[in-house]
């Protein structure tokens, strides 16, 4: 029998995922957040699961280190999605990517004034896309985390950063000025893996779709 390895990334896209297993009588035997180990044995001999940062889900499944994932769509359009099947919106992981600034900054100003605007994020990719729809210059600074420091810092003066609860923002003195997309998490197949190991796949894809919430 042929290994089966899902990529997942610890916190609410690993909890939310544990549900749609179930679904298809898979049980991840380890906790990833008490254990050290990457790679979790299942009650599945020919399942595993590894753990891996959540933008880095699209990247093991595209070069076949993982046969399917989890990953949000953030991670889907910064990687591009290239070498990826995506069979299903698992709904699951649902948050926003919006636009933040400093309370007080005077963001309508700044993007109808023409000047250039400074933006930190590490969604480098739907940002460009979408300031330059709005005809919005941008000087781009790439950031790994903690994006809300940077307009408190002088760093920038937006950011562009998932929202869901709004809490980060509000505790650290930010407001949301501009909702640009809404993000899901999404099942991702290695197309290669479809092909060789059809079965045991499409089993676990028919199992997700008959769980996630319709509509
Ligand atoms: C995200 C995001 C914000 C926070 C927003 O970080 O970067 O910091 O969640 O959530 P809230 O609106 O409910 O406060 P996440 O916890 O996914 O981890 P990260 O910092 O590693 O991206």
């Amino acid at each position: 029998m042929s290994m089966i390895t899902l990529a997942l990334s610890k916190g609410r896209i690993f909890d939310e995922t544990v549900p749609l297993l179930a679904a298809a009588g898979i049980t991840v035997l380890e906790d990833p957040e008490k254990s050290r180990k990457l790679i979790l044995p299942t009650n599945q001999s020919d399942v595993r699961v590894v753990l891996v940062r959540a933008t880095d889900v699209p990247t093991y499944v595209q070069y076949g280190g993982a046969d399917l994932g989890v990953a949000g769509k953030d991670s889907l359009i910064e990687h591009g999605g290239q070498g990826l099947f995506r069979p299903l919106d698992l709904q699951i992981a649902k948050c926003r990517v919006s636009v933040a600034v400093r309370a007080g900054f005077d963001y309508q100003g700044a993007v109808t004034q023409g000047s250039r605007l400074k933006v930190a994020t590490k969604y480098t990719s739907i940002a460009r896309d979408f300031f330059s729809a709005k005809g919005v210059h941008v000087d781009m600074i790439k950031l790994y985390g903690s994006m809300e420091l940077a307009p408190l810092t002088g760093l920038a003066d937006a950011i562009v950063d998932l929202v869901s609860t709004g809490n980060t923002l509000k505790a650290n003195n930010l407001v949301e000025v501009e909702q640009i997309m809404d993000i899901s998490s999404h099942l991702v197949v290695n197309q290669a893996a479809l092909k060789l190991k059809q079965a045991p796949l499409k089993r676990i894809i028919d199992a997700f779709a008959s769980a996630v919430p319709q509509g």
